[in-house]
């Protein structure tokens, strides 16, 4: 198939033409079908879609954006991380590494137990993941009222178990937790960093201080204190 400015257009014309073509490979190589693609959400630096595989089965489609997204942010917090020493300030090249260290981050949060989507594949600024959700993507924590006491600690103790895997998230919040049948899934992993780095402690915090804040909020009372004790202790 042609790319043409019908498929183009689909997407709000929001694609350069390399990521256009690698979404191509990627469905001539049957990870989806690409005529299923259909979106889900558009964020500040990507843009989320559903698709179908041939067996029928969702995945996620998350595209980092080359031409619309901060570079030079990326660019200064991924320099702090001592898993990308050589990178240059090559805008395509920042970007590819944004997204291959959220898949990096997915894959060792995983095995840790954190409660997240399967990380399956990732392409240069496209990543590959579990869908979340049933017929339509599960809600996100702030728009759920399906949330208690119970779902609360296991928030606490996904955290306990991503700080045993040395990474911090460092955005988490009701933004970037999807409650799917009762449990939280973290999601949205391209800034968490390695916990022996510099801005651990201020990540960790506000991690802590988002999380307790919106507790509170919706009746389930907590503190920064109790949350912070149950990640830090054994
Ligand atoms: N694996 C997933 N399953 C279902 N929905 C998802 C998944 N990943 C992302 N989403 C949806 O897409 C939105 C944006 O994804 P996210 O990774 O948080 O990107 P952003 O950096 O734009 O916030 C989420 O809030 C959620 O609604
Ligand atoms: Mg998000």
């Amino acid at each position: 198939m042609r790319i043409t400015k019908e498929r183009f257009k689909t997407r709000n014309d929001v694609f350069d033409a390399r990521t256009d073509r690698n979404i191509f490979e990627l469905s001539s190589k049957g990870h989806f079908e690409e005529g299923t693609l259909s979106p889900v959400f558009i964020g500040k630096e990507a843009n989320v879609f559903s698709a179908k595989t041939k067996e029928g089965k969702k995945i996620i489609i998350k595209i980092y954006r080359v031409n619309t997204c901060d570079f030079n942010r990326m660019y200064e917090l991924l320099r702090m991380d001592p898993r990308y020493p050589k990178l240059n300030k090559n805008r395509r090249k920042v970007i590819n590494s944004w997204a291959s260290r959220e898949y990096k981050n997915l894959h060792r949060a995983r095995d840790a137990g954190v409660s997240v989507p399967t990380p399956y594949l990732i392409k240069e600024n496209i990543l590959l993941m579990e869908f979340i959700g049933d017929d339509k993507a599960a809600d996100k924590l702030n728009i759920s009222h399906d949330v208690d006491k119970k779902f609360f600690e296991k928030v606490v103790d996904n955290m306990k178990k991503l700080n045993k895997a040395k990474l911090v998230h460092g955005d988490l919040s009701p933004f970037n937790i999807l409650v799917y049948h009762h449990e939280p899934v973290f999601i949205d992993f391209s800034q968490a960093m390695e916990t022996d780095t510099m801005r651990y402690d201020e990540m960790l915090t506000r991690d802590i201080r988002n999380i307790a804040h919106f507790f509170n909020k919706i009746g389930i009372s907590t503190t920064e204190e109790y949350i912070r004790k149950k990640i830090l202790t054994k």
